[in-house]
């Protein structure tokens, strides 16, 4: 197949690390890319956020499947415009798509679904936000309604910290002040054709910057699959995900395709196990970074099939896919300042010794080559990730890995899936 993949992360040199390790040989372009994507997949000069161009290239190029990483081209409307085209496409419209660009729209189809999330009050006024505090109690959790790139959610104790973040997104839209959810978080995402759902393997994601959970919330920091504990809770981890596909996301797909806004792509459920069952506290609109960093290592049916499926609306043929028993760890190298004020231009060492620890490999997020350099352009720059029959194993190699990358100033997390060794 010829494959387009938008984005420029680990996520996506995730999807398309997958797409290579097929039986099956594809030619995997990429746009814009980074330079752990240029050794796998061909870089094209092209405006991921910009419909037509996208459409133009693909049509140009005989592209059989385009597969959009982030939610910026998804908000944009390049989904729609392939589709108009009659192009395959993994990712929603952007009608669809405010799953994720908008907390009020996401709480409305829920309540419209019958889909269980905490209580939520839309505020637009610093009036409106006091009520709302007082109204649901502390810990206080606001959210900016519109897409914040993970960092418009406050979870405090502190209600001069609630207000002053909701003072600083109110000017450019409504917050929603939450309830809090308590009890472990689980990520679990399904391939929708708009109609049906598969769902794949859950996985949990560290958003804390800090060890022990400590310090601001960011993109993600690392995550681990399978969760072993799931089986202690419910018996069976096929019991869980059964339970989330038929009260979760099966009703939210089937309320979106019945008020004409179909979900064609990635719905990933962000969920809480509450001691008052589980809880949804987003959706996002694609596949989760970094979590899909652990998933896709681990799928045994090959991905290009899969998503090709969900863009022609043919997954109900499909049975639910595999996974190996292998599980997964990863650990993002953030860059230092990350997440406020990212340091960038700093050379990268270390990654072909860190890739020839047995059952690691590394997946680019934000690097780019400056001469004979590799060089750090953002805030999550890289992305180890360790394969092994057991977490301690995984969890030993992505460790390992990590010690022999050199990079000044670069910060990682410690603690990433060692609840699970200890288990
Ligand atoms: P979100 O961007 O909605 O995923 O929120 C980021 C993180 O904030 C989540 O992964 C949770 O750890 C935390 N969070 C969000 N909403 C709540 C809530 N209602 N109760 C407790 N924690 C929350
Ligand atoms: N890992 C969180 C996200 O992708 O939004």
């Amino acid at each position: 197949m010829r494959i387009l993949v938008l984005g420029s992360g680990a996520r996506e040199h995730a999807i398309i690390l997958a797409l290579r390790s097929e039986e099956a040989s594809h030619d995997v372009f990429a746009a814009p890319g980074n330079a752990g994507i240029a050794r796998d997949a061909t870089i094209v000069d092209l405006d991921q956020n910009h419909p037509a161009a996208v459409t133009a290239f693909a049509k140009e190029n005989a592209v059989d499947l385009v597969v959009i990483g982030p939610e910026a081209p998804l908000v944009a409307g390049v989904a729609d415009a392939l589709r108009e085209r009659g192009i395959p496409v993994f990712g929603p419209g952007r009608a669809a798509a405010q799953l994720e660009g908008s907390k009020a729209f996401a709480k409305r189809i829920m309540d419209a679904a019958g889909v269980p999330s905490g209580r939520a009050l839309r505020a637009t006024t610093l009036a409106e936000v006091e009520h709302a505090l007082d109204d649901l109690g502390a810990p206080h959790v606001v959210k900016a309604d519109g897409l914040a790139a993970g960092k418009g959610v406050i979870v405090t104790e502190d209600r001069g910290a609630a207000l002053a973040h909701a003072a600083a997104f109110l000017p450019s839209g409504a917050v929603l002040v939450e309830e809090f959810l308590s009890g472990p978080e689980v990520s679990l995402f399904f391939l929708s054709d708009g109609d049906h759902v598969l769902p794949l393997s859950p996985a949990q994601d560290y958003k804390r910057l800090g060890d022990g959970d400590a310090g601001p919330n960011t993109g993600g920091m690392g995550a681990y699959s399978p969760l072993p504990w799931l089986s202690d809770l419910f018996g069976d981890e096929n019991t869980f995900v059964h339970h989330v596909t038929t009260e979760v996301a099966e009703p939210v797909i089937r309320q979106l395709d019945a008020e004409g806004t179909p979900f064609i792509g990635l719905l990933y459920a962000g969920l809480i196990l509450t001691e008052h069952g589980i809880k949804v506290i987003e959706f996002n609109a694609r596949f989760g970074d970094p979590e899909t960093q652990v998933v896709l290592p681990r799928l045994v049916d090959p991905l290009s099939v899969l998503l090709l499926a969900a863009a022609s609306g043919t997954l109900e043929d499909r049975p639910r896919p595999a996974f190996a028993d292998a599980v997964a760890v990863t650990v993002v190298l953030a860059s230092e300042g990350y997440p406020e004020a990212p340091v960038t231009g700093r050379a990268i060492g270390g990654l072909d010794a860190a890739a020839s620890v047995e059952g690691v490999h590394i997946a680019h997020a934000a690097t780019a080559v400056d001469g004979d350099r590799l060089i750090a352009t953002g805030g999550r720059v890289l992305n180890v990730v360790g394969l092994g029959t057991t977490f301690a194993e995984a969890r030993d190699r992505t460790y390992r890995g990590l010690a022999e990358i050199s990079l000044e100033g670069g910060r990682y997390r410690t603690d990433i899936a060692a609840r699970v060794v200890e288990d």
